[in-house]
């Protein structure tokens, strides 16, 4: 990460903002709004705000309160497929063009969010299911 990535994209108030776009789409998507589990998804925007700040060199308040982020320990219990994935990247990726960054910081901002969010499938492609029963490797 470059230095002091986190002062110069903004702070906590770039952080925020993104955070709250990217839940104005997730609010209404078919795909990820079932999946959280509360009503209320201030609790969720807060956490994904603070992990994010955190993450980029801002104050470790998300670790004081939730201790290791184990980001894919916490994303086992949802399903996510590539469907799944694409439609989080799709929210985010949206809230990152409204915003007014550098180019260069928004190219390792938006690199960062791909892998995780590939990183974070959890699971097997239908080809792959069906391939594997086909050719009965399971
Ligand atoms: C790939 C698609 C993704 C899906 C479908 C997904 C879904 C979810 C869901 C349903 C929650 C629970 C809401 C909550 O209680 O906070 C959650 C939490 C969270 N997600 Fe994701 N997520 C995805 C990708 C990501 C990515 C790419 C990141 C980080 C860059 C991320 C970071 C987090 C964090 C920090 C939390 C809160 C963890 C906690 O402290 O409990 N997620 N996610």
């Amino acid at each position: 990460m470059s230095d002091d990535f986190y002062n110069r994209i903004g702070g906590e108030k770039f952080f925020s903002q993104l955070v709250e776009d990217f839940y104005v789409g997730v609010a209404t998507d078919p795909i990820l709004r079932p999946m959280y589990p509360e009503e209320d998804l201030a609790p969720a925007i807060r956490r994904l705000t603070l992990f994010l700040m955190q993450y980029w060199g801002g104050p470790s308040t998300y670790s004081e309160e939730r201790g290791h982020p184990r980001l894919r320990m916490r994303h086992a219990d949802f399903k996510i497929d590539a469907e799944a994935r694409d439609a989080w990247l799709k929210h985010m990726m949206s809230a990152v063009e409204k915003l007014e960054m550098d180019e260069e910081l928004r190219e390792e901002l938006v690199t960062y969010l791909v892998q995780v969010a590939h990183f974070l499938m959890n699971e097997t492609p239908k080809e792959v299911n069906e391939l594997s029963r086909d050719r009965k490797l399971n």
